[in-house]
């Protein structure tokens, strides 16, 4: 039996645009067991709208892993324990992507190294700003080279909790990217570029006094404040709560603040409260920094 553990992600960290992502402890679990008739079986609190057909995209993941090393479709009973909330900007279809990789990989002798495995996954997925950080764990950037995603760890275990604030609606990310607009100012491509250069500073130097400037980004969330009403707002509230950082998560609609353990309570019902301001209800986890990314053992 194989047991793929998936952490959820949240990429953009503001400024670092399909770059930076970090993974949080909150996962998703796939067991695979070997010589069964095929089945899927889907438990946790996300079952709905998950395909325990073929159609599933963990499992159309590991047969097309498996059709590129040319390794025969093994019969194979699957369960997936599901905790990432799908749509909602942490990482899930990145989750199911990478574990249906690392899964059919596992499977198949652990032929491709982690590398290998993030580029195709970048290949299927498209964001590298969950992918790495849900294959390599800790707070990553990516960065796109002839030679594929370059994969950066910044700090696999920052002196931060992340506040996540997950609204009860739901945000495709194809709806979030369709409103953005092709092409960029130099500006604004200035401002980011120098924003992301402070974040990775505020990160490698442990300076998270730094985050709070660093985190700011022009490129995408102003934008996207039009299909989550008080987003803007309820960044403001969690910094003036003493938040160090606060975003967008991913293409939304939940939001990530970065705090001192000390003021979870405080920052996490401000940034409820001012969503219910503006008729949003949402759900609080205080997370840590996954720094193992995704782990898969073999179970006899
Ligand atoms: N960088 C992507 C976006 C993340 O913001 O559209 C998608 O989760």
């Amino acid at each position: 039996m194989i047991r793929v553990k998936i952490p959820a992600t949240s990429a953009n960290l503001g400024p670092g645009f399909d770059c930076l992502g970090l993974a949080l402890q909150l996962h998703n679990t796939i067991t695979l067991e070997t010589d069964q008739p095929f089945q899927i079986s889907v438990t946790g609190p996300y079952t709905d709208g998950i395909p325990a057909d073929e159609s599933n995209l963990v499992w159309k993941t590991m047969c097309h892993f498996w059709d590129l090393i040319k390794y025969p479709t093994p019969s194979v009973a699957l369960t997936f324990d599901n905790h990432i909330p799908p749509a909602r900007g942490l990482g899930s279809s990145s989750a199911a992507i990478v574990g249906g990789l690392v899964a059919a990989n596992t499977l198949a002798g652990s032929r491709y190294s982690k590398f290998q495995l993030l580029q195709v996954a970048n290949a299927l997925e498209g964001h590298p700003d969950n992918v790495t950080p849900a294959l390599y764990g800790g707070v990553t950037l990516s960065v796109p080279t002839e030679k594929g995603i370059l994969p950066r760890i910044l700090t696999q275990s920052p002196n931060f909790k992340a506040i996540v604030i997950i609204p009860d609606t739901l945000l495709n990310t194809s709806t979030a990217r369709g409103i953005l607009p092709p092409q960029v100012s130099r500006k604004d491509a200035v401002f980011n570029i120098s924003h992301v250069g402070l974040l990775i500073e505020a990160f490698i130097r442990e300076d998270y006094s730094l985050l709070k400037e660093g985190m700011r980004d022009v490129l995408h969330q102003d934008l996207r404040a039009v299909l989550i009403p008080g987003l803007l707002e309820t960044l403001e509230t969690a910094l003036q709560a003493g938040a160090y950082g606060a975003a967008l998560s991913g293409s939304g609609p939940t939001l990530l603040a970065l705090i001192p353990e000390s003021l979870k309570l405080e920052v996490s019902q401000s940034m409820v409260n001012m969503m219910g301001q503006y008729g949003i209800k949402a759900q609080t986890i205080v997370l840590d920094i996954d720094p193992h990314g995704t782990t898969s053992s073999i179970i006899s």
